[in-house]
């Protein structure tokens, strides 16, 4: 069982335990997410009680690029030197969005400097780094200091209304779930070569970049194990035109897998960043004895339910839009019907990191669940490597077991 959010909010929570200073923020990356991310922390705020924090310190490699992007997205100060930069006072907090051959180095220095971290997913490039990044939570940890990472999908409201809805056993015991994440944006292959494309950049292609939300949402949604894998993983493209011509392309393009879970359930994983015309779809179904679950990102605000404990001739998918005040996170938004977006998510996520910061509280998604998620990454790629054999993964807990509040 993974670690367990700190509740989504269904009203704005109360004031915030642990006011005092605000705390400072530096960021490291400001393409993709940076601004996804400093979008959220500029928003938070004025949707949700949050303890007080200061957006201090941007950080990137090059100085005039970083220093307009921090005038742009509401940070005080840019700097092209991470390290000086964790080793102030006056940060509390560090966000990490930059590539993930750079999240354990930071992540690491950074929780031993006695910041609470935030890391983008997934998180790292290897399970060696992220064993390293469990291993500097867990410590961080016992001195009160907090660490997340970034798995933003557990915060659409729908999404965690699922969740609730298979705690409360809606569904019954789980069958199966099918789980797909496909996008378009390498079928060209004239597409240049990227840091995402290079294993020893990106660690894995669409494997660690999009199997990696896949895979967190199935042990999110269940609260299930994964006991046994099966995967397979393709590179269509096998070169691409880099800075010096034509560069080797060293991760796959799409991925699948089969997971067995602890519950007797089975999760079918398909992942793809060359299904023609699909652009960012991620689709989750979920198939118990009582009932069915339904969602597709590019509809986020909506849930399709299926009780089967209605007599036959009355059955069929719902739609719930999950955009009421007793939604998840939904109250401190719009009135019903006012929907939300994909950026929405991040907000939610810096929510929690917060709000778990200042109740003094491990915050959820944990470096545990996340070394947990790479655990079965690495699985995929060890049985891809031996013609999808079945790999068996440890059963119980994989790491050490949520701290009190978590
Ligand atoms: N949660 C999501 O939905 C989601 C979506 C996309 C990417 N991601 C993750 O976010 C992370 C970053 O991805 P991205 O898409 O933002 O990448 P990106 O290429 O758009 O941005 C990377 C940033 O890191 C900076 N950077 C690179 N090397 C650096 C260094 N040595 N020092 C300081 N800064 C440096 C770059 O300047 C850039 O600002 C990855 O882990 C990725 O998997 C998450």
């Amino acid at each position: 069982m993974t670690s367990q959010d700190s509740a989504a909010p269904h009203a704005p929570p109360g004031p915030p335990a642990g006011t005092g200073s605000p705390l400072g923020v530096a960021m490291i990356g400001y393409a993709f997410m940076g601004k996804a991310h400093s979008n959220a922390w500029r928003n938070v705020a004025s949707y949700f009680d949050v303890p007080a924090f200061e957006q201090r310190v941007l950080v990137g490699r090059e100085a005039a690029g970083v220093a307009e992007a921090a005038a742009k997205y509401g940070w005080a100060e840019s700097s092209t030197e991470w390290r000086e930069v964790i080793a102030r006072d006056d940060i509390q907090i560090v966000d990490i969005c930059a590539p993930g051959f750079m999240h354990a180095e930071i992540a690491v220095a950074a929780l031993a400097a006695g910041k609470h971290v935030l890391v983008e997913k997934p998180l790292a490039n290897t399970l060696a780094e992220a064993e390293s990044m469990a291993a500097a939570a867990q410590s961080a940890r016992s001195q009160g200091v907090q660490s997340m990472v970034g798995f933003n999908y557990r915060r659409i409201p729908a999404l965690a209304l699922a969740r609730e809805l298979i705690g409360e056993g809606r569904l019954g015991a789980i069958r199966h779930v099918r789980a797909a994440y496909l996008q378009d944006w390498l079928v060209d292959p004239e597409s240049p070569m990227t840091w995402r494309l290079n294993r020893e950049t990106a660690g894995s292609g669409a494997l660690g970049d999009i199997a990696s939300h896949a895979i967190d949402q199935v042990l999110f949604l269940l609260g299930d194990q994964v006991t046994e894998v099966s995967g397979r993983l393709h590179t269509f493209t096998t070169q691409r035109p880099g800075a010096h011509g034509l560069e080797k392309v060293t991760v796959d393009d799409a991925a699948w897998a089969t997971l067995s879970l602890a519950s007797g359930a089975v999760a079918s994983v398909e992942v793809s960043r060359m299904a023609t015309g699909q652009k960012n779809s991620l689709k989750l179904e979920i198939y118990g004895e009582k009932g069915s679950i339904l969602f597709d990102l590019e509809d986020l605000n909506e849930l399709g339910f299926l009780d089967a404990t209605v007599p036959v001739r009355e059955q069929g998918f719902r739609r719930i839009l999950v955009n009421e005040p007793v939604h998840p996170y939904a109250a401190a938004w719009w009135p019903q019907g006012h929907v939300i977006g994909w950026e929405h998510t991040f907000t939610h996520q810096i929510r929690d990191f917060l709000v778990a910061i200042g109740s003094g509280s491990q915050p959820s998604p944990s470096f545990e669940d996340g070394l947990t998620v790479q655990r079965i990454l690495a699985a995929v790629e060890e049985s891809a490597a031996a013609k999808s054999a079945i790999i068996q993964l440890a059963s119980g807990p994989a790491t050490i077991p949520p701290t009190e509040g978590a």
